[in-house]
Formats: structure tokens, C-alpha cells, sequence
């Protein structure tokens, strides 16, 4: 299955690619997660991220397609995968779409706006599994602990309340029109992100195990 998420800074895209992977199987590939290991490793790339990222824009689409279809060509790709955070531009969905290993459903996340600012300014991320958390709705048992492999958790440097802003305005801006994209050739499914982590979950397995009985 080729499966991509959708949806605000903040909608749960991680998270559910999270629990998608491990339940699924697939490969995730987060767009994001990327460009911040190579930020991390001061990489070419990383430093001309970094200028992106801190700002609340996107990268360029170019250096982005490239990147991903690149990736989708290894051979771990085949069974499938699960994107998050790509396509997030009507050039990158068109891109996406021009292989032939395009994007099969595309689950779209919808939360409201004083959510998406209240999650966002609570995550905390651990730096060794990528575990995600949040300070008041799913706090680690020892703050600043990861509970599953006891590494040390980090607050986003683009979670800052202006940076914040900034993202939403451009996922507006730029992310609704693939929305529209996808809607329009039937293959996206909106899921209400505005649920408990697990009820989500249950809602997306669901419209998954609709999907292959069709
Ligand atoms: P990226 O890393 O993709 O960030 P994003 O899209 O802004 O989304 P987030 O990762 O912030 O949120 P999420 O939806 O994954 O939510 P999460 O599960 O963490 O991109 C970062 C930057 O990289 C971009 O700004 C851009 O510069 C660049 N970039 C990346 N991809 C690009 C592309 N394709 N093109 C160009 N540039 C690109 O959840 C958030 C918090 O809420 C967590 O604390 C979590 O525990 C909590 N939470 C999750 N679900 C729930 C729930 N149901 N109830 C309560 N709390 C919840
Ligand atoms: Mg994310």
C-alpha cells in the first residue's frame, strides 16, 4: 500500500505514521525527519534546510522531489510506503504522480487551529527514537526521559509560538491546494484528527481495510 498523510503542522501526522509503521510494516518516510538529521550532521543539505525550517517555510520543491523520488526507488519502497509530510506542494504531488510509484490513499488529518498551536507548543521529541510526546497529553513517566529507550527528549526549534504561526499560514497557503488535488482524483480520506491518538488510529485501519476490500 502507498500511503501518504496529510494535514497541518500538529495534525498527528508522526504519530499515526508511527503506529501505521509498526502495524503495517511499511516503510516511513518523513520529509521532515530528513532534513533534520541532516541539519543535525551540518550536511550541505542540513545548512540549506536549516534557513527553511527556522523560518517556518518550505523548502525549495526541486531539492525536496528529488530527494524523495530518489528514495522511493530503493528497493524497501516496493511493498510499499507511508509518506509524511510529502507532497506538500501541488508541484511535489504532480511530480509524486508522474511515477509509477505514485501515492495509492491519501489520508488527510483535520484539526482546528487552537489545537494544532496547543500540540505544537507542548511536543517534545526524543532524540535517539523519535518517540513523540507531549507535556500535557502524553507526558513521558520522567520528564524529559524517553520512556521506550531512555533518551533524552528536545523541544522542535520551529515550535516556537511565531515559527508556529508562520507554518500554519503556509499550509494554508500552500498544502490546501494538494488537497484539493487529491480529493479531486478520489483518493483522499479524511480522518478527524480531533480524537484520541488511538481513536484515530482505529478510524484510519478502518478506512485502510476499506480501501483493499473495494
Ligand atoms: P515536518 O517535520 O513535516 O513538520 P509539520 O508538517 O509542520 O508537522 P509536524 O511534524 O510539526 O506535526 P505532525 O503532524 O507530525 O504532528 P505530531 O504527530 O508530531 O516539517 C518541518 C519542516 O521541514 C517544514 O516546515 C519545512 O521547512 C520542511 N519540510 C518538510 N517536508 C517538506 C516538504 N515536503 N517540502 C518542503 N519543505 C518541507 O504531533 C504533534 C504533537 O501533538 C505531539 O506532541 C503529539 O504527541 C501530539 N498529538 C498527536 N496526536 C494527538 C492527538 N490526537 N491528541 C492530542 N495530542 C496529539
Ligand atoms: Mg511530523
Amino acid at each position: 500500500m502507498r500511503i501518504a498523510l496529510l494535514g497541518a503542522p500538529g495534525s498527528g501526522k508522526g504519530t499515526q505514521a508511527l503506529m501505521l509503521q509498526k502495524r503495517l510494516g511499511l516503510i516511513h518516510i518523513s520529509t521532515g525527519d530528513i532534513f533534520r538529521a541532516s541539519v543535525k550532521s551540518q550536511s550541505v543539505l542540513g545548512e540549506k534546510a536549516k534557513t527553511y525550517m527556522d523560518q517556518g517555510e518550505l523548502i525549495p520543491d526541486p531539492i525536496v522531489v528529488e530527494l524523495v523520488i530518489e528514495r522511493l526507488q530503493k528497493l524497501d519502497c516496493q511493498k510499499g510506503y507511508i509518506l509524511d509530510g510529502f507532497p506538500r506542494t501541488k508541484t511535489q504531488a504532480e511530480a509524486l504522480e508522474d511515477t509509477e510509484f505514485g501515492v495509492e490513499i491519501v489520508l488527510c488529518l483535520d484539526v482546528p487551529d487552537e489545537e494544532l498551536v496547543k500540540r505544537l507548543t507542548g511536543r517534545q521529541t526524543c532524540l535517539t527514537c523519535g518517540h513523540l510526546y507531549h507535556m500535557t497529553s502524553s507526558a513521558p513517566k520522567q520528564a524529559g526521559v524517553c520512556d521506550q529507550c531512555q533518551g533524552l527528549l528536545k523541544i522542535r526549534d520551529d515550535d516556537l509560538p511565531d515559527v508556529v504561526k508562520k507554518r500554519l499560514e503556509v499550509y494554508k497557503r500552500l498544502t490546501l491546494p494538494v488537497v484539493t488535488f487529491y480529493r479531486e482524483k478520489k483518493k483522499l480520506i479524511d480522518i478527524n484528527g480531533h480524537q484520541e491518538i488511538d481513536q484515530i488510529f482505529h478510524e484510519i485501519l478502518q478506512e485502510l481495510t476499506r480501501e483493499q476490500l473495494k
